[in-house]
């Protein structure tokens, strides 16, 4: 068989447009024969499972459950979509409460029936709270749980190479780091343009400060700006980028997009951001971030930004207080 692994994947939030579009992304991959499809919504699951059934992919075993014990039993790998999209007018940030709680559940679920699970992707909103709630309920490592951040460097790549008229494989390494959420770090050090240092072609004609201020903000607004034009949120785009961190998982290529992770460095203490991250069968590792000093600043700027998301979560009760994390999962 053609397939990347056996092991049994499970897409939680099936039945949403990123679920579904995972779904679709994953056997066209060839990821693994044993997909199973979750979601509480029962009429939209069997939908895609139709759907996903009606394409007449060779090899494929899709089954589909509202039962999450069925779903999670044996499951190798997860990866959730399974919280509330972000409408217009709101901010990822807004999704915060119901989300959290829906990423207690996730975790609850995972020690309960998967514990053995291998990785798990977390990409529902704010994706850095949702995925630390996550980890810390499931008691996995902080290697096996990364959450979705890529799509804000790959939004980098696309507005430089629409910017410069040349095409996006001529923007190389363009990276932001932090949360993805209001206030992410979006670094220039990093990138070359064609092979030349954005920073040295930042403040000249080519593009002026103002027009890269301007530019950043685009990125940082990058899911309002899909939600504007198409009156929903993102779910190509999502479903992608996590079937790539998943398969880079099962031992496919490795993702070296920036993704969040669990850091405590002590620097940057209890929290989930994206950093410098490599995905490969091991899981997620840590590489140190580089920039410059207002770079960092930014990045400073981003974490502050998300300790106040994360002290909102425990000031709801949904997590413990930091000094009894280590009760709740030995591993962090
Ligand atoms: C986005 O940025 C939904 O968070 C996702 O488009």
């Amino acid at each position: 068989m053609d397939f990347l692994s056996n092991d049994k994947l499970v897409i939680v939030g099936a039945a949403g447009m990123i679920g579904s579009n995972m779904a679709q992304t994953a056997a066209m991959m060839r990821l693994t024969p044993n997909i199973c499809l979750y979601d509480t919504y029962a009429p939209g699951l069997e939908g895609v499972a139709e759907e996903i059934a009606h394409c007449g992919f060779k090899g494929l075993n899709i089954t589909y459950t509202s039962d999450v014990k069925e779903a999670f039993t044996d499951a190798k790998y997860i990866v959730s979509s399974g919280g509330a999209a972000r409408k217009a007018g709101m901010t990822r940030e807004d999704l915060l409460k119901g989300n959290a709680a829906i990423a207690e559940q996730l975790g609850k679920d995972i020690k309960a029936y998967c514990p053995d699970v291998k990785h798990v992707v977390v990409i529902f909103n704010p994706a850095d709270i949702t995925g630390l709630v996550t980890l810390l309920y499931s008691g996995l490592k902080p290697s096996q749980v990364s959450t979705l951040a890529a799509l804000d460097s790959t939004r980098l790549r696309s507005e430089l190479a629409k910017y410069f008229h040349i095409s996006p494989d001529q923007i190389q390494n363009s990276r932001t780091y932090g949360g993805h959420g209001e206030q992410m770090a979006v670094f220039a050090s990093t990138t070359t343009v064609a092979g030349q240092p954005l920073s040295q072609i930042i403040g000249t004609k080519a593009l002026p400060r103002q027009e890269w201020e301007e530019m950043k903000q685009r990125v940082i607004q990058g899911g309002k700006h899909i939600i504007d034009l198409r009156g929903r949120s993102s779910f190509q785009s999502p479903a992608y980028l996590s079937i790539e961190m998943i398969a880079a998982a099962m031992g496919g290529k490795a993702f070296s997009w920036p993704v969040g992770t669990y850091v405590d460095n002590g620097t940057y203490n209890h929290i989930m951001m994206a950093m410098e991250t490599t995905i490969d069968q091991n899981g997620v590792t840590v590489h140190p971030v580089g920039g410059t000093p207002e770079e960092k600043k930014e990045l400073d700027q981003s974490y502050h930004h998300l300790c106040k998301l994360r002290d909102e979560v425990i000031s709801l009760g949904i997590l413990p207080p930091i000094k009894d994390w280590k009760e709740l999962n030995p591993n962090i």
